[in-house]
């Protein structure tokens, strides 16, 4: 009976840490989601340091290769907004991963090249993903993780 219960309690305990994944806050933010929503999933403010978040939205008009400038008033909100919670100044456990070997003098340009996006994507479990799911760009996280916008990515 007590091993039945502690079995149990392996069980259990192992289902929790796979369920974890990792966990951002989705974004509900009116502003943000017409703002930065449109053409891709918003991204979350915790994957970069508050450097890199400058450095992009104040050149939205020069955005990867578009224009997604919006009027002044909006884009100090949306600032604000990323700054407020990005990777180096929250501790949540997605942050402080987000946060570990970024080159704060050389801070990411994208989330892509950020340093823990490149280590979980450059195994063969990837390659086989983006080949199966024919993934145009790396930034199209929707494409494998179903669930990102709601702010769960499983390692699946
Ligand atoms: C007019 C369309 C458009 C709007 C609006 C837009 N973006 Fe983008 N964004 C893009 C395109 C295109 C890319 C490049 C995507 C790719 O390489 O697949 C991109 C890429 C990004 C990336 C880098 C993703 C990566 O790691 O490659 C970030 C971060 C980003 N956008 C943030 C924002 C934020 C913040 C806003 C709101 C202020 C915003 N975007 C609004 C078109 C847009
Ligand atoms: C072609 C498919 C593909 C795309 C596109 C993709 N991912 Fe992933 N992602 C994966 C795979 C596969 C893994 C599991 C890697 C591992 O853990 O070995 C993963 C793992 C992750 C993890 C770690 C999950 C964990 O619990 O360890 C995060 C976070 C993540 N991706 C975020 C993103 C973000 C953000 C984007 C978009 C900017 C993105 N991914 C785009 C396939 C993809």
């Amino acid at each position: 009976m007590k091993k039945t219960i502690f079995i149990a309690a392996i069980i259990l305990g192992l289902g929790a840490t796979t369920v974890q994944a990792e966990r951002f806050t989705p974004i509900k933010d009116a502003k943000i989601l017409d703002a930065c929503g449109e053409c891709h999933m918003t991204f979350y403010p915790q994957m970069l340091p508050q450097a890199s978040w400058r450095n992009i939205i104040n050149d939205l008009s020069n955005h990867f290769g578009e224009d997604a400038s919006i009027d002044a008033t909006t884009q100090a909100y949306v600032l604000n907004y990323h700054l407020n919670d990005s990777a180096d100044v929250k501790s949540t456990r997605a942050a402080r991963k987000w946060m570990k070997r970024v080159n704060r003098a050389k801070p990411p340009t994208r989330i892509v090249t950020a340093p823990r996006f490149v280590k979980k994507h450059n195994d063969r479990d990837f390659d086989r993903m983006w080949n199966r799911l024919k993934v145009k760009s790396k930034a199209d996280c929707t494409k494998c993780h179903k669930d990102a916008q709601r702010g769960l990515f499983d390692d699946d």
